[in-house]
């Protein structure tokens, strides 16, 4: 699989990494077989997808990566979030410290390769602080490298402006393309990490308006799975597993292949449960230098933006 050099390091990120929140088994549903979880993680190994993205807060993901990983952890990149603490933001350098340690107790490692501040401050802890400290620990050797999550493009030239932050994680898809408005341009020179190409399974046509998610789903609170919303994903959906068709490949890639091949985008994150799903999304890299069915893509897009 291509890979990408993360600016500023010498850490190389596969063009599909993958997600590992559902794989945590909270707010997805009900959560997937143990087995079918450690098979998910493995066949992304197999398919030569290098980049894990996990969290302290996705359940129990960082266990599953050790089961799934073994040894191989060591060997593959490892991209992980701070600064969540019972769900608020914390970017205290104490609580950095803290959370980034139980990490590495989990992960049973001794350094991380990418970690990432999960959501902007809502605590008026200063900028500086969080950064000075996030460096701290890099200068430490207990992670690689320094990058952030959802930060908009204002906020993100302040810190980069104070630290050496090599990437942005954001979310980017044929439904929620705000990167493109002022975030591409803020992070030209560091890492983007896209999550959510699927936008939680709709764009892979995996569901249709109508469909009832039980509460322990976080797709049955999401806007995007009630009408009218619903209905142009759907939509979408079914568009894109029309081309996907012409070019003997499922939506699911369609969708994970245009994210990959915008401008700016090192890496795309992909959520899975099963085996099958990774291996529909790794299809994407086949689609990287498809400037044809881009065009396709974009002219559908527009279309049921409009619609
Ligand atoms: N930094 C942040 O704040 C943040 C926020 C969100 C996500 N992320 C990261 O980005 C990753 C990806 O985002 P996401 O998981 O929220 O959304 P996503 O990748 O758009 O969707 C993943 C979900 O879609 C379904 N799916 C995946 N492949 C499929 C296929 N081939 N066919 C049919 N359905 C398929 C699966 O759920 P079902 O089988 O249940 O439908 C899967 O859990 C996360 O795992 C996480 O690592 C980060």
């Amino acid at each position: 699989m291509q890979a990408h050099l993360l600016p500023g390091t010498e850490i190389e990120l596969s063009v599909l990494t993958l997600g590992c929140w559902a794989l945590g088994g909270e707010h997805w549903g009900e959560p997937v077989s143990e087995r079918d979880r450690i098979a998910t993680v493995r066949c992304a190994l197999d398919l030569g997808i290098t980049v894990f993205d996990t969290s302290p807060i996705y359940g129990d993901a960082d266990r599953v990566l050790v089961e799934a990983l073994g040894d191989a952890r060591h060997d593959v990149v490892l991209a992980t979030k701070v600064g969540v603490d019972r769900g608020h933001s914390n970017l205290n350098p104490a609580f950095l410290r803290q959370d980034l340690e139980a990490t590495l107790r989990r992960l049973r490692v001794d350094r991380v390769d990418l970690m990432q501040v999960h959501w902007p401050c809502e605590h008026g802890t200063p900028l500086e602080s969080t950064f000075e400290a996030l460096e701290q620990l890099r200068d430490e050797g207990k992670v690689r490298a320094v990058g952030v999550c959802n930060y908009g493009a204002a906020e993100l030239l302040r810190i980069r402006a104070i630290a050496q932050v090599v990437s942005l994680q954001t979310p980017y898809s044929l439904v929620r393309r705000e990167f493109e408005q002022g975030l591409r341009a803020a992070s030209k020179g560091m890492g983007v990490l896209a999550y959510e190409p699927l936008c939680r399974g709709l764009l892979a046509g995996a569901y249709s308006p109508g469909h009832r998610f039980p509460d322990n789903d976080l797709r049955s609170r999401d806007e995007r799975f009630r009408r009218p919303r619903f209905r142009r994903g759907a939509a979408l959906a079914r568009d894109l597993a029309r081309v996907g068709e012409k070019v003997g490949l499922p939506a699911a890639a369609v969708a994970i292949g245009w994210v990959a091949a915008q401008p700016g985008i090192t890496t795309v994150i992909a959520g899975a449960k099963h085996p099958e799903q990774v291996r529909q999304n790794a299809l994407a890299v086949k689609l990287l230098d498809s400037a044809k069915v881009w065009q396709v893509v974009g002219r559908i897009a527009a279309v049921h933006e409009g619609g």
